[in-house]
């Protein structure tokens, strides 16, 4: 597995391409009110993009599994919707949580993040489920630094999560990235036996985009006929934030911030 890492000058292109994904971030989650549709999210972030001279790392990207490519610039996952959800006539409604995804690529170089946004007043239980989430990436910010293994990161997001009485999704994990989306390795939010076999260890100039899935139920999920939607097995909600994120001498630096 060869691990790319880059310099200074790279670094700091990947944080132009993040501050234009934070922007979005931003501005969808101002609309997060009852009423919009997940097709309004689409436009909006399309039109930033665009605006910015970016483009969308996600809209045709092609399947995993040989289905029809991602048709949307966002991923927008309403409740038990974990990640993918595609932005549709659908409207969101006073107490859904909805999760944004978005990555753009500018100047050749990739940010990708997520969040997961509350609509007006959601329950103690969604929010709580929100929180712990957001925490769980912040952990990971805080422990991510050259030395450390990914599996002591891992271990210390997934203890948070659990402690919470939530579940960590072990089905989807984050990835490098770089002048691509998806680059070596892959960043499981768990630790598990194949991880503890073959570690990672983290050196400067590694880039890592760390995206916790944390369901509020059991951890399984399945997938929609449409080949995208991921949900909840047992239809429980689900959030998910993301980050892009350095491995510098200090410890770690987050690409994908307004202010980066
Ligand atoms: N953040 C997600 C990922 O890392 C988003 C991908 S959506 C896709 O895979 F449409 F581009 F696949
Ligand atoms: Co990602």
């Amino acid at each position: 597995m060869a691990i790319s890492r880059k310099n200074a000058a790279e670094i700091d292109a990947m944080r132009a391409a993040g501050r234009i994904v934070a922007e979005i971030l931003a501005r969808l989650a101002e609309m997060c009110v009852p009423g919009t549709r997940t097709m309004d999210f689409e436009l909006r972030s399309a039109e930033i993009i665009a605006a910015r001279g970016a483009v969308s790392l996600f809209k045709n990207y092609p399947h995993y599994g040989g289905g029809v490519p991602f048709p949307a610039t966002v991923c927008v996952s309403v409740n038990e919707q974990v990640v993918h959800g595609i932005p549709g006539d659908q409207a969101v409604a006073e107490g859904d949580i909805v999760s944004f995804d978005v990555g753009v690529r500018v100047d050749g170089f990739c940010g990708d993040a997520a969040m997961t946004v509350p609509v007006g007043k959601v329950s103690d239980q969604r929010q709580r489920l929100i929180d712990v989430t957001r925490e769980a990436l912040a952990i990971a910010a805080e422990t991510i630094r050259p030395g450390i293994l990914w599996s002591a990161v891992a271990g210390k997001m997934q203890r948070h999560v659990q402690q919470a009485g939530f579940s960590v999704v072990t089905d989807f994990v984050g990835h490098g990235i770089g002048a691509e989306m998806h680059e070596d390795p892959k960043l499981p939010n768990y630790v598990c036996r194949d991880l503890l076999r073959q570690d990672i260890l983290l050196e400067e100039g590694m880039t890592l985009a760390v995206e916790p899935m944390v369901n509020m139920g059991t951890h399984k999920v399945s997938v929609l006929s449409d080949g995208w939607t991921v949900v909840t097995a047992d239809r429980k909600p689900s959030a998910h934030f993301e980050h892009t994120i350095a491995v510098v001498g200090g410890g770690s630096d987050i690409l994908t911030r307004l202010d980066a």
